[in-house]
């Protein structure tokens, strides 16, 4: 662990904001969705802290999934490519699929996911709810439902997100400067 590097990190948006912000996506989802059921599909790793706090201020009946891909490897860059690690999910016929993500960037996670979601689970809307949205770096068009934060292009950590795996347990959403 470089501390060299924690040493430069500044908060960009602090764990109050967060909090807060957390909360009323959270209550955009359960209006929105009143009186209907919703599968939640995390992506792991980046967005489990987020989905934790989200589906408890979610007061509809939620289910909980979790599939697992990679982009970034250890880079500050998306490699461009999505690896999937796990994609193991129930039958999902007839669910309101809302797929939870740390941050949306260039688009190509979110891309590969619809396609994913149409093709092997015949879903033609799947919902995507993220953290951050990176809107200047996009590569690929994404319709997001619901977005916390737009966020200039800084490669971020905390709050799930990592660098070369670390930072995920900082409870703020800070970049190196
Ligand atoms: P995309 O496919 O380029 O949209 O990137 C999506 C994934 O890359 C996210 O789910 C993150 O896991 C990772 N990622 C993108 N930007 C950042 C960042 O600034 N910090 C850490 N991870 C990031
Ligand atoms: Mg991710």
């Amino acid at each position: 662990m470089d501390n060299l590097i924690l040493k430069n990190l500044q908060v960009l948006v602090g764990e109050e904001e967060l909090q807060k912000r957390v909360k009323e996506l959270a209550k955009q989802i359960s209006t929105d969705f009143e009186g209907q059921e919703i599968t939640l599909i995390s992506v792991l790793k980046g967005s489990v802290i987020f989905a934790s706090d989200l589906i408890r201020h979610i007061d509809v009946p939620v289910q909980l999934e979790f599939i697992r891909l990679s982009s970034y490897g250890n880079e500050m860059r998306s490699s461009g490519k999505v690896k999937a690690i796990d994609l193991t999910l129930p039958n999902l016929h007839g669910k309101n699929v809302l797929v939870v993500e740390d941050i949306i960037d260039t688009g190509t996670t979110a891309n590969f996911l619809t396609s994913y979601f149409r093709l092997q689970h015949g879903i033609d809307e799947v919902k995507f709810v993220t953290l951050l949205n990176k809107e200047c770096a996009r590569k690929h068009p994404v319709k997001i439902d619901y977005s916390g934060f737009v966020i200039e292009d800084y490669f971020v950590v905390g709050y799930g997100l990592d660098y070369g795996g670390y930072y995920r347990n900082l409870p703020y959403v800070g970049y190196f400067s």
